[in-house]
């Protein structure tokens, strides 16, 4: 356990979920770092959606290893759907996040690992970059940290400063307009923008302030569901665009370091209420 730094009080219980955590996405990530890509069996899902055998594997690959721990824990994977096993609480699971870096050989796709409790409280997170070795944690109530060191979100203010990441919708033709649009508002009053193609990645990024703010439409709970433990405990936040969405069930998200929450929100609704 020596890589986990978390305040001593933290429940064993979830320092043991913790740990197990961490144990399947560093194996996940030596199994994808194991294959070059470029053998790599690329099928489509529909559209521009892709996945390769190595998600499936990923994803086999974290299961058995939770489940070798926590026989009565359940499973919401992306690739493999949901798993009853029993009383226990449920993991949410992205094996690669961020296939199409994946297959480029871009070194930004994520392995990422939620957690919810038996009452079905999410509450912890673990998001790992393999090929950059840096393995992003968090559990409710303890803090974010970034290879056992604590972070923190941005404390910028004011938007003329801000760095977004954006993600245009790949899977939503008829939203890419509209996001273009939300695009030009924000850059035009924004510092600048950046492309990651991982939104596990992109929470993560949002809350050790190496950017200020996330958007994006449709995003799925698996994509989020580590990244947003994360990115609260580091003291971001994050909601749907408008306040009458529900964000699991739109996925439209916006994430930002707090303090340039309603901003964002604010130049999103006055685009979608055009
Ligand atoms: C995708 C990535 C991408 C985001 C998409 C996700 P995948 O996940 O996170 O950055 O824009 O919404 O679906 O398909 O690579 O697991
Ligand atoms: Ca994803
Ligand atoms: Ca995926």
């Amino acid at each position: 356990m020596s890589e986990i730094k978390l305040p001593i009080e933290v429940g064993n219980f979830l320092l043991v979920k913790l740990d197990s955590a961490i144990g399947a996405v560093r194996g996940a990530g030596r199994l994808l770092l194991s294959k070059s890509t470029s053998k790599v069996i690329i099928e489509s899902k529909g559209g521009k959606d892709i996945v390769t055998e190595m998600d499936r594997a990923s994803e086999r690959f974290i299961i058995d290893y939770i489940k070798a721990r926590f026989p009565r824990d359940n499973f919401l994977g992306e690739e493999l759907g949901e798993k009853t096993n029993g009383d226990g609480g449920r993991w949410i699971i992205d094996p690669i996040d961020g296939t199409e870096n994946y297959v480029h050989n871009i070194p930004n796709y994520t392995i990422s690992i939620g957690y919810e409790d038996p009452d079905g409280v999410l509450s912890l997170g673990v998001v790992f970059n393999p090929c950059q070795n840096e393995l992003f944690y968090a559990v409710k109530d303890h803090g974010a940290f970034l290879n056992g060191k604590p972070i923190q979100v941005s404390q910028v203010q004011d938007p003329a400063l801000a760095v977004s990441l954006i993600s245009p919708p790949l899977l939503m033709q008829e939203k890419v307009s509209i996001y273009f649009r939300m695009m030009e508002t924000i850059f035009l009053n924004t510092r600048d923008m950046r492309h990651f193609g991982s939104a596990a990645l992109n929470l993560c990024y949002v809350a050790c302030g190496r950017a200020d703010a996330y958007y994006e439409f449709g995003v799925k709970y698996y994509d989020i569901a580590a990244g947003l433990v994360i990115l609260t405990e580091a003291g971001g936040s994050y909601s749907a665009f408008l306040d009458s969405e529900n964000l699991l069930k739109t996925g439209n998200i916006v994430a930002t370091n707090k303090h340039l929450q309603n901003w964002y929100k604010k130049q999103i609704c006055s685009v979608i209420g055009e």
